[in-house]
């Protein structure tokens, strides 16, 4: 079941998304060596109930964080530790808030200090491939066109497309119909209507795209411990196109500054 949100649905999971772009540009702000994966997440879980929201990881399927804290090798759902951040980490926040009956969830991948040329265009590369995919998000397109459209672009740069996890329908609920792969095949899949809410969310590596799932029950890394990036927004399929709820913007601003 597909749920369509009308417009004032739709600003609702604005209102959230952008409340998330905002904890993520906290978290950015605070990301530097010597800081613990730990202390960035309770950051962000001060940051969000201070705005009158809740966070929406925290106890969905027992989840025990505010965020997804993944570094290098881990590729998602890494659970914040005791873990110190050092220069040349690559580290992926990947939050959720809860507020006025509606969920966003949105993730980036942030670069502590200096990191490898490598690492720098495996996280300029993953995002473009999102923007990619949300230019094929508009009504009368199918989600196979977003996933070719994400696929062939990290494909194209010899990078490996995570297949276990894919992105999803967002609204009252944090996962809905449909699911979006982040590969598939051009023309396939459900049909994408004005009103459908959706997170594009690719999680891409630089070597393999084989995962392993670590026995805390949660973190993803790859089998070749090379490093993963993960980005990802909730976009509106609307009349003139895509709506993108979430606001890089706003976490790139922040850390220009750092
Ligand atoms: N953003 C993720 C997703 O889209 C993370 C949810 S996992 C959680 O599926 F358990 F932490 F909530
Ligand atoms: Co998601």
């Amino acid at each position: 079941m597909i749920y369509l949100k009308t417009d004032e649905e739709i600003e609702l999971l604005r209102e959230n998304n952008i409340l998330v772009s905002r904890t993520l540009a906290e978290v950015g702000r605070h990301l530097r060596p010597g800081v613990t994966t730990r202390e960035l997440d309770k950051i962000a879980e001060d940051f969000i109930r201070s705005h009158g929201a809740t966070p929406a990881f925290l106890g969905y399927e027992g989840y025990p964080a505010t965020a997804c804290i993944s570094v290098n090798e881990q590729v998602v759902h890494g659970i914040p530790s005791d873990y110190v951040v050092k220069e040349g980490d690559i580290v992926s926040v990947d939050m959720g808030t809860f507020m006025k009956g509606f969920v966003g969830d949105s993730a980036y991948t942030f670069a502590v200090g200096e990191v490898s040329d490598e690492a720098r265009q495996l996280m300029e590369v993953t995002k473009e491939a999102l923007y990619r995919g949300t230019a094929q998000a508009k009504a009368g397109n199918r989600v196979g066109d977003i996933s070719a459209a994400v696929q062939e672009y990290a494909e194209s740069f010899g990078y490996g497309v995570v297949r276990e996890l894919e992105g999803h329908g967002l609204g009252r609920k944090m996962h809905e119909a449909p699911g979006v792969p982040n590969y598939g095949a051009r023309g396939r899949g459900p049909l994408l209507k004005e009103g459908m809410v959706i997170c594009i969310e690719p999680m891409i590596t630089m070597g393999d795209k084989a995962v392993v799932f670590e026995r805390d029950g949660w973190t993803v890394r790859t089998r070749d411990r090379k490093p993963a990036a993960h980005y990802e927004f909730a976009v509106a399929i609307r009349k003139g196109g895509p709506d993108i709820l979430t606001d890089f913007s706003i976490i790139e601003e922040a850390i220009k500054a750092n």
